[in-house]
């Protein structure tokens, strides 16, 4: 097997390809029957040979279960991680890496247009426990900087491709301000999908997704990960997610890990589909910008280049007519489905003002009225443009 999948940032993977890590990477085949696909451990506890004699160190399924373990050790080998856990949903991921490095009194810098499920649980929850935040343009390295000499922090929460703002930011120069100032840097990196990106070999400590999306793929599960390059950091999380117990179900682990195995292909077309929704919205009448990081024009491109295998399957877009009418449009398209969520095969259309982030309204956070978001699947690319031209405004 040859080391490395020519990556961008020159990462070498220790055993195999990308595509190979995806499809084998904590599957090997069940040691017991040699079923090829590990099972789906439907178990709850684990008989023991004695007091404390476990067989394979399982012992209660909230403290580690083998489906969960094969999920987890294949995350953190597409992540490039020494451990990865996974949870019951991107937010019990983020709950729980927040209690886990955060005390009372700390702060931390999040995006000026991060995921509206993100900012609340800042602002409704762990502000009661005393943790603050404050939202910065992370894009610009210098605004970070700035933010972290005027006040310390104990963390720098990143997402590159925002949601739904589709901002870049530069991970490697992030992560060299918060080496400066001592500030643990975590990366959502749930848009891009470990296949287009892998922060913790930019510098980041901690990668956290919700793996209801590109890894999952085929909408039919809720779930989370943290992974970190830290191997002492990786116990206090397994210590903090087997006390609150914010785990993934087993039959949840083998869904995302059924989806995981064709991430590689899925993510070169949904690429393929977006890079066309944006062409043709860029030069659609009724259109008045669009927010893709492939786009020549897009503020980040060129740092999406940089740190990115390709650009994804998100694109938004603003459309004349203000609010009314950029709701109209998510009520006349046919096979764009009008929901919430992203990343599974079939395309999606959502307003964000109204739908996923409403719970940014009147926040420094508030989304544009006039935004429509779109997660481009993997459908026939034909198709999904007619559908777009026939919904917009002719
Ligand atoms: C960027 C991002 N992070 C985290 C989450 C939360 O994940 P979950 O819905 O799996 O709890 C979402 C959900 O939409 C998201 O888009």
């Amino acid at each position: 097997m040859t080391a490395g999948s020519g990556r961008p940032d020159g990462h070498q993977r220790e055993a195999g390809g990308f595509e190979t890590l995806a499809i084998h990477a904590g599957q090997e085949p069940d040691p017991l029957t040699g079923a090829v696909v590990p099972p789906i451990y439907q178990v709850s506890t684990y008989a023991q040979d004695g007091v404390g004699g476990l067989r394979a160190g399982y012992e209660y399924s909230r403290s580690a279960n083998p489906t969960r373990t094969a999920l987890e050790d294949c995350l953190a080998a597409l992540e490039g991680g020494a451990r990865a856990l996974a949870f019951a949903s991107g937010m019990a991921a983020e709950d729980c890496l927040l209690r886990t490095v955060c005390a009372p009194g700390d702060h931390v810098l999040i995006p000026h247009d991060a995921y509206g499920g993100t900012y609340r649980l800042f602002d409704k929850v762990l502000s009661r426990w005393q943790v603050s935040y404050r939202p910065v343009h992370l894009a610009d390295a210098g605004a970070v900087r700035r933010a972290l000499a005027e006040r310390p922090a104990r963390a720098v929460w990143v997402e590159t491709p925002t949601n739904p703002l589709l901002s870049v930011v530069d991970i490697a120069a992030v992560a060299q301000a918060c080496r400066e100032a001592g500030a643990l840097l975590v990366v959502d990196n749930t848009f891009a999908s470990p296949y287009l990106q892998n922060p913790l070999a930019l510098g980041a400590d901690a990668v956290v997704h919700s793996t209801t999306k590109y890894l999952g793929g085929h909408s039919d599960v809720v779930g989370g990960a943290v992974v970190v390059s830290d191997p002492e950091l990786g116990e206090r999380l397994a210590f903090s997610q087997n006390a609150t117990g914010g785990v993934a179900a087993p039959f949840d682990a083998w869904l995302t890990l059924r989806g995981i195995r064709t991430l590689p292909v899925r993510m070169e077309r949904h690429g393929l589909n977006a890079a066309r929704v944006a062409d043709m919205l860029s030069t659609h009448p009724a259109v008045t910008g669009v927010l893709y990081p492939g786009l020549p024009g897009h503020p980040g491109h060129e740092v999406a280049v940089k740190q990115m295998r390709g650009f994804g399957g998100m694109v938004a877009f603003r459309v004349r007519g203000g609010e009314e009418a950029a709701v109209a449009v998510c009520g006349r398209t046919r096979l764009f489905t009008l929901g919430e969520s992203l990343g599974g095969v079939e395309s999606l259309i959502e307003h964000p003002a109204r739908m996923t982030h409403a719970s940014v309204a009147g926040s420094p956070l508030e989304v544009p009225g006039d935004l429509i978001r779109l997660s481009v699947g993997i459908e026939s690319g034909d198709d999904l443009l007619e559908d777009l031209r026939q919904a917009l405004p002719h």
